[in-house]
């Protein structure tokens, strides 16, 4: 995540003598920000939803009826960004090898010892400092950058695309998700096939797998999926939140960014993606809607999610008559556009001659640096990772 660094560590139990432990050994090794609660799994839950992740997260699920369920919903939930142990009641190597293959760091057997679970934060703390996420748990490195245009046509989903396939060349693995499911245009602007599933994906959460989405993606370069639909004009099509979230936990065990093309028809899905997006990327023009339906956009993803990145991106300037100043629409929207990108009719036109991104059909020049500068920017949104080495080196003595 790329807002402000989460607590250093979450934890919650259900016993008193756990939080008792919990508490003194977090003093002891001088953990900033910790939060000890009282309860289970869903009290974790909450704690956790609507702020950045903790670098550690403990919780009970002694009272849990289904443990790994409960271990995938806050791994989820922390985007796969924290380190969870888990405290149980049951003794069992098969619950301990399932917690751990699910994405769990560690699963304590009470009664625990204050050894045991210093050890367990100590470890837990280092993992997140020194080793790269572990497979199972891919979500850490995985960045979601929400794409939405203020308005049809201000080229959205030719930025989102250009990023992708700038982020891609950088060997960075990559999907672009198109959640326009009937008009979406990411796949067709490369020449892709529209992929098939992506619909039955968000409608049935419980069914994603790898392999589903494989066959629902298209593969336009190295490193680079594009994930669409062509739906049925004729239909209804109403996926739901809960599988963007299942599909997203399962696409940031492989991808390291997941760019969504997100419609501006907002229903709840993109809404959901907004909410749930690291940095969201409002593409406006500098017409007079773009400019009050950026503002409107802003405000809605501060509400969605306060510690989120948002970047303001003019593009198509230059390219019609009644635009706005820059300086008057950054006035009304109350921030800096963060990138200008200007119109470039050759660009756009060697993009529909030749299904290239305009990143990659743009000439030496002003639109493609501000391309350039825009994908620089997403790619980098990884590099500013807490600095939590010192401390740590202290209380370990490495
Ligand atoms: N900077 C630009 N200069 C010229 N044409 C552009 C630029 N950015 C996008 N376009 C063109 O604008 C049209 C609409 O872009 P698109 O990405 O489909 O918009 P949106 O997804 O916001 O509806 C496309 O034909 C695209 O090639
Ligand atoms: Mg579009």
């Amino acid at each position: 995540m790329s807002g402000a660094p989460g607590p250093q560590l979450i934890g919650v139990a259900g016993d008193e003598e756990t939080r008792r432990l919990l508490g003194a050994l977090t003093r002891q090794i001088g953990l900033s920000g910790a939060q000890i609660g009282e309860g289970g799994a869903a009290a974790a839950l909450s704690l956790v939803q609507g702020g950045p992740p903790p670098s550690v997260l403990v919780v009970d699920l002694s009272d849990s009826a289904d443990p790994l369920l409960d271990l995938r919903a806050l791994i989820r939930a922390t985007l796969g960004a924290s380190a969870i142990v888990a405290i149980g009641t049951v003794n069992d190597v098969r619950l301990y090898r399932a917690l751990i293959e699910a994405g769990a760091r560690d699963y304590l057997v009470k009664p625990i010892t204050a050894e045991v679970v210093l050890n367990a934060l100590v470890s837990a703390l280092q993992s997140r400092i020194e080793a790269p996420p572990s497979p199972t748990v891919g979500a850490a490195a995985c960045r979601v950058i929400a794409f939405i245009g203020a308005r049809g046509g201000v080229g959205a989903t030719s930025l989102a695309v250009s990023v992708g396939w700038s982020l891609a060349a950088r060997k960075r693995r990559t999907v672009v998700l198109d959640l326009d499911l009937q008009f979406g245009g990411a796949a067709l602007s490369l020449d892709l096939e529209p992929g098939r599933g992506l619909r039955e994906i968000l409608t049935n959460p419980d069914r994603v797998d790898s392999l589903l989405i494989d066959a629902a993606s298209g593969r336009a370069a190295e490193n680079l999926r594009i994930l669409g639909a062509e739906e049925r004009l004729e239909d209804d099509v109403a996926a739901q939140p809960e599988g963007l979230s299942a599909l997203l936990e399962v696409l940031s065990q492989s991808a390291e960014f997941v760019l969504i093309d997100t419609p501006r028809a907002l229903g709840s899905l993109g809404r959901k993606a907004l909410a749930g997006a690291d940095t969201v990327v409002i593409v406006t023009d500098l017409s007079l809607a773009g400019m009050r339906d950026s503002h409107r956009l802003a405000s809605l993803t501060r509400d969605l999610r306060a510690d989120g990145r948002l970047m303001l991106v003019a593009n198509r300037v230059g390219g019609q008559g009644g635009e706005v100043s820059q300086a008057d629409f950054e006035r009304a929207v109350g921030r800096k556009i963060d990138h200008v990108i200007r119109f470039d009719k050759a660009a756009a036109t060697a993009t529909a001659e030749t299904a290239k991104p305009l990143i990659e059909t743009a000439r030496p020049g002003p639109t493609q640096t501000a391309l350039k500068a825009l994908a620089d920017a997403i790619a980098g949104a990884d590099a500013a990772k807490p600095d939590q080495g010192s401390w740590l080196r202290r209380v370990i003595g490495r």
